[in-house]
């Protein structure tokens, strides 16, 4: 594989952010975290993206530098070191499996272009839409099929023709691009709501301490999964493309970081935008916490200082987010398929779209455009559809067994010493490896077991 190429030093660290920061940071994590009532749930979520994601992110980072190889064959070849037979390559295919289930996620990207579009015609046309006019807007998109196919399929379209430019030219250019664009526009929002009357409740909301439902805590370690996009090869795939000349774990804690902070900032600003609303008024204007970035917050953006500027950029941040992710996601099958199959990338490109389609139209059709999809009843009434099902299989089971299995093989099955060598390259000496290692046999197994222990007890 010595013709692979590397990401630069500061694109393998956007690559990676972007692949973090998506929808999982803007649109999942301020929902879930509004449902489970803040303060705790953060607290929780704060110590599973240290205790487990970190230590996992670097496993898998580890698992592609290593092997330079794509999601599956790299279990093979760091597999091999010990004598180990590749049964470990299993691990690779599901995670390539989740992956694969994970292409619901361009339904929700294409929701996001819809909104940019939206506002864009409101800002300049001039906003005068009532609160149930716009639930009757975003409901109309789900049940309209053509709607939802086109907007997801130039979503899968972009995403594809970025990455048949290549490595460096299509993901690493993008993501040096739209993550400042990103941060930039974070920003501007954060000064935004911060002359707004909920700004300083939000951060109550965000930082109080009170009690927490155990559900609370399987859905923040779950999160922590979804959110640095573990247990999906992602970290693999980019692995594979870092230099030995950069730190693993100084590169993960970076990564960490951002993905934390924009969360965060997410819900500063969406909460100092719904907490301004008096209470009173706050259940109706806010609408169902799942879809409120779709239904109540475009008359809240335009009630903003600029709304007419700040609304189309909201979405076109979002967009962006959502983009980087895709990508990445799209770069682990491309990859793949060179390795595999040694095509082009621009074939590889092609291929990705036709095998995501299998997914994408029946997940955008789900939403109502096709009764049978919609009414999918296969894990139970609470996840119904669908796209539903797949949320619930990738984000409960999937992406956490592929951690747990990824946390086994280099803590049991991967010696010590080349491991400790690797990881040591590019960083020099690493006190905290062994303190890592443990966590990796021990820690993290034990909490992804009591995570699926009580997934089942739920059942
Ligand atoms: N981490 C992304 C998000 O938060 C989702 C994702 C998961 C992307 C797995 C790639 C792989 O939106």
């Amino acid at each position: 594989m010595s013709n692979r190429p590397n990401f630069s030093k500061s694109g393998f660290i956007l690559a990676t952010v972007g692949s973090a920061i998506g929808l999982g940071n803007i649109w999942k994590f301020p929902y879930i975290t509004y449902e489970n009532d803040g303060g705790t749930f953060v607290l929780v979520y704060l110590a599973a993206v240290i205790l487990i994601g970190a230590p996992l992110m670097m496993a898998e980072i580890f698992i592609g530098r290593h092997s330079k190889r794509n999601v599956v064959d790299s279990f093979k070849v760091v597999g091999k070191h010990p004598g180990m037979a590749g049964i470990w390559k299993g691990v690779g295919w599901l995670s390539l499996i989740a992956l694969f289930f994970l292409i619901y996620y361009y339904s929700v990207a294409g929701w996001v272009i819809f909104y940019l579009k939206e506002t864009i015609g409101w800002s300049v046309a001039g906003f005068n839409k009532t609160p149930a006019e716009l639930t009757e807007n975003f409901n109309a998109f789900l049940h309209n099929g053509n709607s939802q196919l086109f907007y997801s399929g130039i979503f899968l379209f972009f995403t594809a023709l970025i990455l048949s430019f290549g490595l460096t030219k299509g993901v690493e250019k993008m993501s040096k691009i739209l993550m400042p664009a990103l941060f930039t526009c974070l920003i501007i929002f954060v000064i935004a709501v911060s002359s707004q009357p909920g700004f300083t409740k939000a951060f109550e909301f965000l930082f109080h301490f009170d009690k927490i439902t155990s559900k609370g805590v399987l859905e923040a370690i779950g999160h922590s999964f979804f959110t640095l996009s573990l247990g999906a090869g992602m970290g693999i795939t980019f692995g594979s493309y870092l230099s030995k000349s950069q730190s693993i774990v100084k590169s993960t804690a970076m990564v960490v970081f951002f993905d934390t902070l924009v969360g965060l900032m997410a819900c500063i600003i969406m909460y100092s935008i719904i907490f301004s609303i008096p209470e009173a008024n706050r259940a109706e204007s806010f609408g169902h916490s799942a879809v409120m970035l779709f239904t109540s917050l475009p008359k809240l953006l335009y009630n903003l200082p600029g709304g007419t500027f700040v609304a189309p950029l909201f979405y076109l941040a979002v967009g962006f987010a959502a983009l980087t992710s895709t990508l990445a996601m799209g770069e682990v099958f491309i990859t793949l398929f060179q390795e595999k199959l040694g095509w082009t990338r621009r074939k590889c490109a092609a291929a990705y779209v036709a095998l995501s389609l299998i997914i994408v139209v029946p997940a955008g059709l789900s939403h109502g455009g096709v009764d049978s999809l919609a009414e999918l009843n296969l894990v139970g009434d609470a996840h119904k559809g669908f796209f539903n099902i797949l949320d619930y299989l990738v984000s409960n089971w999937m992406l956490v067994l592929a951690g747990l299995f990824t946390s086994l093989f280099i803590g049991w099955a991967f010696p010590a010493k080349p491991l400790r060598e690797e990881m040591e390259e590019g960083h020099g000496t690493w006190k905290l490896f062994h303190i890592w290692r443990f966590s990796l046999r021990f820690i993290l197994p034990a909490g992804i077991v009591w995570i699926l222990v009580s997934v089942i007890q739920s059942l």
